[in-house]
């Protein structure tokens, strides 16, 4: 089997039928972008899974790095996220269309709502979350974006979507690593059928130096931020989305290591989500075998 399409057979289902690409490629403005790095992750990696934001300025140069990979846009899963200075519906729905034109693509995957807090004076909140909810049911049933969701939203953001709007988001893209596990948040999205979806799987590099992970990587002939990213896919099945940097290049990995040292880890949440069980039998079948773009490309 190539690397690739392990890479691409791990995918989870949304409530409408679509499926996301397990492992995305993060393009945070923090650290900078680096355009190199995606253009290989596509075209020598076979990376399909990008994760975007209007607010890291990098879009017009991800579009480039897309065409110059000449992987079809149809191949790639990629999501953007609306920024709250363009919460509302006349801006949510400018926003998102001016994000397609800067990247040139029809369409995005995935849209999110980047933060719950809209930055409106003079309207409470909730009335900015639900109106802005409403351009994106909008843009969805347009088909400019397949799937859409929302980042950060604690339970009582979703609750009063739920009450105020008719689609209940598709995804909820939430910081999530083994030192930021918001569990009762992660069995909420499931009970919903919101597909959580964890970013920063290194705890931005935090992580990296603790002893406990320092130990596993050390027993396990593995870097710390391998069993990181492993221990996201492993426990709940999130997605993670590792940052693409020039320094940061040998973490896109994925890493088919089975770690018994987590694997009872959170037993509700893990027998919870129907995929995971399958998932992990899986991992078990490819136990202690690790792929590394650098090792298998270079
Ligand atoms: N929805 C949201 O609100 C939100 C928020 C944050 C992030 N995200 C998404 O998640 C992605 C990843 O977030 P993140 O940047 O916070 O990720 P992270 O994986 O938790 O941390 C990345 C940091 O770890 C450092 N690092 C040290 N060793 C590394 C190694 N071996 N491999 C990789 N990184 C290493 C990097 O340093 P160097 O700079 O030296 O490489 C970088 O500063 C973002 O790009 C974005 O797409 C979403």
């Amino acid at each position: 089997m190539s690397f690739s399409s392990v890479l691409n057979s791990f995918s989870v289902s949304l409530s409408n039928g679509l499926r996301i690409p397990m492992l995305g490629l993060g393009t945070s403005h923090r650290g900078g972008y680096c355009h190199e790095a995606v253009v290989y992750a596509l075209k020598d990696c076979g990376l399909r899974h990008i994760d975007t934001a209007e607010r890291y300025g990098c879009e017009e140069k991800l579009g480039e790095a897309i065409r110059e990979s000449g992987v079809p846009r149809s191949d790639l899963w990629l999501t953007n996220k609306l920024w709250p200075g363009n919460y509302g519906y006349k801006a949510a729905r400018k926003a998102c269309l001016d994000s397609c034109s800067r990247m040139e693509v029809e369409y995005f995957d995935l849209y999110l709502m980047h933060w719950p807090e809209p930055m409106t004076p003079g309207r409470s909140n909730r009335e900015v979350r639900a109106e802005t909810w409403r351009a994106l049911e909008e843009l969805h049933k347009e088909g400019v974006c397949r799937a859409i969701g929302v980042s950060n939203f604690l339970i009582r953001h979703l609750e009063q979507l739920k009450e105020d709007c008719s689609v209940v988001p598709h995804v909820n893209q939430v910081e999530y690593h083994p030192f930021q596990q918001p569990d009762s948040l992660i069995r909420y999205c499931a009970d919903q059928g919101i597909v959580f979806e964890g970013f920063s799987p290194l705890a931005k590099g935090q992580a990296l130096s603790h002893p406990t992970v320092r130990r596993i990587a050390e027993k396990h002939g593995r870097t710390p931020a391998q069993i990181c990213v492993r221990w996201s896919i492993q426990v709940v099945t999130p997605h993670p989305t590792v940052p693409v940097q020039h320094s940061s290049l040998h973490s896109v990995t994925l890493i088919l290591l089975f770690l018994s040292e987590w694997s009872g880890h959170n037993p509700q949440i893990y027998q919870k989500e129907q995929g995971t069980r399958k998932l992990s039998s899986t991992f078990e079948f490819f136990c202690f075998f690790l792929i590394n773009f650098r090792s298998i490309f270079q």
